[in-house]
């Protein structure tokens, strides 16, 4: 009996090794290492269209004899995915869209699926019976747009053969951990059938024209292997995010070939599916009438969109030796540089308190212009002075309590100004270049943390 030829994968990062590790060495985790055949069978099954014999080698092109082709983009009927996507759906781009399990990445392709008008769709799932997805299609809506095919298969050999002779416009693959291509013996989900099934759907996807949505789990621990190794095959990286028990998601764009990364879609999941959020500012604000010590609001951007979300922080007496500090939808280790500059530039004296943060909406801010907006949080709640609702922040802070600069500050303004605030306070170094009488709220340039401080309370 032939041997056949095994490695080891790190399940977390896709590294692959000649023999077992504790530890992996490419992404630092322990434990990680799977034994897995990488021998391809010797049974010749044909894959998509499989290079027997008559495939040419490619030769070299001067840059300006290639021939330049616009690219073609579908509209997919959904505002809020086109804008992720930099403006559609681009022929025969490969969409990877990650997430934990019930965030609703199934629930969003499939409303994808019934939506695009006078499309042909095939949604393959590995997941749920067709009955499953009949009911979710039920759920979402009754009278789809689109011509839309289920087909519940794990191989991809039966998949293309099924492609064939259906010649869909778009692919949508639920997801890919659960296919499996005979080519590699190892079992579906594991770092070499993932890294097969990807390669075999992007040369389909990129020979026939085709656009293919992939969605892929990870966990909190990251012990499934996938999405990262996946990243570099694919076009487009989309993270569906959010808090299960709230009803908003975020879909983000952590790399596109064809677009801007950092771009920003929001949906809020009801009893019928997913719902386009257009106007995030109103509902990320709480109608709050009572004055109340603890929330600050910041205009922020999230890609190109500006936002303004409500910071809320609670600053309390620890109860035991240790003080807790935890943060909901903001870096805490960001938050704990920020208590830092709090004690050592302004003196307060926060090392013996609890410090809670959260984010409305259950929504995750990256943009560091957040940074103002929790510190008066935090002093808010420490000192129990409220700030009116009437006036936000948008400035980075830096380690020595400098208030830094941040970019698009007109566009955030604005948006300041349409939803009404009276006074927003940013840096003094975004001054420059700022035309000041274009706008009708008040702007406060601070340069010091003090500064702000000795303005509100
Ligand atoms: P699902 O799309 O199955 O998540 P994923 O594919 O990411 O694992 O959806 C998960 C949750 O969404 C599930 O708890 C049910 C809920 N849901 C709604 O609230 N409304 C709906 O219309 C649908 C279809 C699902
Ligand atoms: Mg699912």
């Amino acid at each position: 009996l032939a041997k056949s030829k095994s490695a080891y994968f790190c399940q977390s990062c896709g590294y692959e090794s000649a023999k077992w590790l504790g530890r992996c060495p490419s992404c630092n985790q322990w434990n990680t290492f799977v034994e897995e055949v990488v021998e391809k069978s010797a049974a010749k099954v044909p894959s998509w269209k499989s290079d027997s014999g008559t495939s040419r080698a490619s030769k070299p092109t001067r840059v300006d004899n290639i021939q330049s082709i616009s690219e073609e983009r579908v509209l997919s009927g959904d505002q809020e995915l086109d804008r992720v996507l930099g403006g559609g759906i681009v022929a025969g781009s490969v969409i990877l869209i990650g997430g934990e399990p019930g965030i609703g990445k199934s629930t969003l392709m499939l409303q994808l699926a019934l939506n695009i008008p006078g499309k042909k769709i095939l949604y393959i799932s590995g997941e749920e019976s067709e009955q499953q997805i009949k009911m979710r299609a039920e759920r979402i809506t009754n009278s789809p747009k689109a011509e839309c095919y289920i087909l519940t298969e794990t191989s991809t050999q039966n998949i293309f053969k099924q492609i064939e002779s259906l010649e869909p416009d778009m692919i949508i693959v639920d997801s890919i951990q659960t296919l499996h291509s005979a080519h590699i013996e190892s079992t579906p989900g594991s770092v070499s059938q993932i890294r097969e099934c990807t390669a075999e759907l992007l040369k389909f996807a990129k020979e026939t024209d085709t656009p293919v949505f992939l969605i892929g789990h990870i966990t909190k621990d990251g012990t499934i292997a996938g999405p990262k190794i996946l990243e570099h095959m694919v076009d487009t990286v989309l993270q569906f995010e959010g808090d299960r028990h709230h009803v908003y998601r975020i879909l983000r764009s952590i790399k596109n070939r064809f677009g801007a990364a950092a771009e920003l879609g929001i949906y809020a999941m009801h009893g019928n599916g997913l719902r386009q959020v257009s106007n995030p500012s109103e509902i990320l604000l709480s109608q709050r009438d009572e004055e109340l010590s603890g929330i600050a609001i910041s205009a922020t951007l999230e890609g190109a969109r500006p936002m303004l979300i409500e910071t809320q922080a609670l600053v309390s007496a620890a109860a035991y030796g240790t003080p807790q500090r935890s943060s909901n939808g903001f870096d805490t280790k960001r938050m704990n540089m920020l208590l830092a500059v709090l004690e050592k530039r302004c003196g307060f004296r926060l090392s013996t308190r609890d410090v809670f943060l959260n984010i409305a909406g259950g929504i995750k801010v990256e943009d560091p212009a957040i940074d103002l907006a929790i510190l008066v949080a935090i002093i808010s709640s420490h000192e129990d002075i409220f700030i009116s609702s009437k006036i936000c922040f948008a400035a980075e802070v830096g380690l020595s309590g400098e208030i830094r600069a941040v970019n698009r500050i007109e566009q955030r303004i604005s948006e300041a100004e349409k939803l009404g605030f009276e006074r927003i306070f940013i840096s003094n170094y975004n001054l420059k270049g700022l035309v000041r009488d274009k706008f009708k709220i008040e702007i406060t340039a601070v340069s010091k943390i003090e500064d702000v401080f000795s303005l509100l309370f």
